[in-house]
């Protein structure tokens, strides 16, 4: 991050919360404040900045509302008007292909004027505070800001600074919080498995910096699944994730036995600022998922990632191709759950989407 930011992490003097200490808990100012800001006073969605703070029946509504848009977007005519005279501003100071380009068509699927900030060509690379970026859009009357960030707690320092008037959405801030890829990945479970108190679910790869593994496991948590796994390298797999009710483990095959649900992750390389890893062939004999080691999950299992997926490395080509694989899948649902949450922080869902038009 290049550009002078008025941060969550000089605003609340703790220091980032996502540091390479292997350190999982947030920062103070997240904790005692998103419980609030998310919601408003009848407990709907205003901003979406983290799924901690979020009731099941949050989630669920999301889930549900989704599956109506998906629904939509199987016909000719995608559209529908509930963000018609509404404007969108992706802000995206981090790279992004899925998540940026499924919010753009999320926004325009439900019909609000979509401005795509180009960070690296704006005044930010002058040296404009990231408040003055987002003062100046306020002034050309956007409705909402879906940001991508590199410091942990940026959406809620956002949420904590806009007008009232203001959504933030949060496509993934540091090593803190992904809540919509959570919510998609939600989505597909469901659409393949149904009731997520039966299943058993593992995670593999590098949970340490991953802000997708964060909210995956409160999401889960918060929809009843009991048995959660985390599996990687010690380097990898900080300790207090068991506080977050989950088992952890260093041997996938031993983990693997008997799952319904095996996501895989990206190895986060840029993140880690020391060596935390041997060698990518090595990372692949003892963590990459196999055609082979998916014989020992449940011969219904699926396999997610979230992308982008490194094959060789996290998984294999095969897999990641093969028949068990709804990587895709959840990329297409990925739109669907963007329109559900865009709609809902703008109270524009009605309860019977049935009765919306398609345009
Ligand atoms: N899953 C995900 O966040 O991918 P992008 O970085 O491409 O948006």
């Amino acid at each position: 991050m290049n550009q002078p930011v008025e941060g969550p992490d000089s605003v609340t003097g703790k220091g980032k919360a996502g540091d390479d200490t292997g350190s999982i808990k947030k920062p103070a100012i997240m904790a005692s404040t998103h419980r609030d800001i998310q919601l408003t006073e009848s407990g709907d969605l205003k901003h979406f900045l983290s799924i901690e703070g979020l009731t099941r029946s949050n989630l669920i509504e999301i889930l549900d509302i989704a599956e109506t848009f998906a629904g939509v977007q199987d016909k000719a005519a995608k559209k529908v008007p509930l963000l018609r005279g509404k404007t969108v501003a992706n802000l995206f100071f981090e790279n992004s292909t899925r998540t940026r380009t499924t919010f753009e068509l999320a926004a325009k699927r439900l019909s609000a004027d979509v401005l795509n900030i180009n960070v690296s060509v704006s005044a930010v690379t002058k040296g404009e505070t990231l408040l003055d970026t987002l003062r100046n859009l306020q002034a050309m009357q956007c409705d909402m800001f879906v940001v991508r960030h590199a410091s942990s707690g940026a959406a809620h320092f956002i949420a904590n600074h806009v007008e009232p008037h203001i959504s933030v959405i949060n496509a993934g801030d540091g090593q803190h919080s992904h809540p919509t890829q959570a919510m998609l990945d939600m989505f597909a479970i469901r659409r393949n498995k149904g009731d997520f108190s039966k299943l058993k679910v593992v995670i593999v790869g590098d949970i340490l910096h991953s802000r997708v593994a964060r909210s995956q496991i409160h999401a889960l948590n918060i929809l009843g699944t009991g048995n959660i796994t985390a599996v990687g390298p010690k380097t990898l797999l900080p300790e207090q994730v068991r506080e977050l009710g989950v088992h952890i483990r260093h041997d996938l095959d031993g983990a693997l036995v008997n799952a319904d649900v095996v996501i895989g992750l990206r190895l986060q390389k840029e993140r880690m600022r020391s060596a935390l890893l041997s060698t990518e062939d090595e990372y692949f004999r003892s963590f990459g998922i196999t055609e082979r080691r998916m014989q020992l999950a449940r011969p219904d299992a699926i396999v997610m990632h979230p992308g982008p997926t490194n094959r060789g490395v996290e998984i294999e080509a095969s897999v990641a191709d093969g028949p068990q694989s709804i990587i895709l899948e959840q990329v297409t649902g990925g739109i669907a759950v963007r329109m559900a949450i865009m709609s809902l922080a703008m109270g524009n869902v009605e309860k019977s989407l049935t009765r919306t038009p398609v345009v």
